[in-house]
């Protein structure tokens, strides 16, 4: 009842949202990547979507089917993840839920490597590009930039910290050492620039409406 109140109400608003892992690529058969479902970046555009926002999600490799009226993109490294989120601007937000692989190999080898009964081989890695500050950085950026952050300790500096490195506008700091990766639950710290709300701890899909909502807020009244 409470959702069907405000359907609609991001009609118009066009919002990016990044979700699931990135794949980096070792050779032709192996790759590096991490845990995430893609459940909360899944969760995060059906919400908005349903709002009547029009949602470009932008996804790494998931088992999940895209939710309704959603327009998804699939992606499978950080840079193909990069290069497809700026081919979506100019968005009114962005929100960035990906859990992106913070390195990839140096090099990509064209074979599959072999055993050669030597040493093992040493992998060489490089830093990926970050999303989420290349878009809150850009010089005519989304209004609204939001990111995800998961953290081990020190929760509240970490991530009043991280919010400041990367840009955005809105943090949402998850303990990971409480809720892990794939986990149908969550709860965070909502950071903004005027301060910190812990939120309780509730499923993705609520986490995701409630976000959806503090979204519709920061656009009401607006053109
Ligand atoms: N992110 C991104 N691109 C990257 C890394 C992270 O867009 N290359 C985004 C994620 O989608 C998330 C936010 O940045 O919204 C925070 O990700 P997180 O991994 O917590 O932060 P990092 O800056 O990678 O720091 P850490 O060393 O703690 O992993
Ligand atoms: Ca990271």
């Amino acid at each position: 009842v409470h959702a069907a109140l405000h359907r609609g109400d991001l009609e118009g608003r066009r919002i990016l949202v990044t979700a699931g892992p990135t794949v980096e690529p070792v050779d032709p058969v192996r790759f590096i990547s991490n845990h995430s479902s893609g459940l909360q970046g899944y969760a995060v555009a059906a919400a908005l979507a349903g709002r009547g926002a029009d949602v470009r999600l932008v996804s790494g490799p998931v088992s999940l089917p895209t939710p309704p009226a959603v327009k998804r993109i699939n992606v499978k490294t950080a840079e193909d993840m990069k290069a497809a989120c700026l081919e979506q601007l100019p968005v009114d937000a962005a929100v960035c839920v990906a859990a992106v692989s913070d390195w990839r190999p140096a090099s990509i080898h064209g074979s599959k490597m072999k055993k050669t009964g030597k040493e093992p081989p040493v992998l060489r890695l490089v830093e990926n590009p970050d999303i989420l500050a290349t878009l809150s950085h850009l010089p005519d950026r989304p209004e609204l930039v939001v990111g995800f952050a998961a953290e081990t300790d020190n929760l509240q500096e970490h991530a009043e910290q991280k919010r400041q490195r990367k840009g955005c506008d809105w943090l949402l700091a998850n303990d990971v050492s409480k809720h892990h990766f794939g986990g149908l639950r969550n709860q965070v710290l909502f950071l903004t620039g005027d301060g910190v709300e812990c939120w309780p701890e509730m499923d993705k899909t609520a986490l995701a409406n409630q976000l959806a909502e503090r979204v519709a807020f920061f656009f009401r009244g607006q053109s």
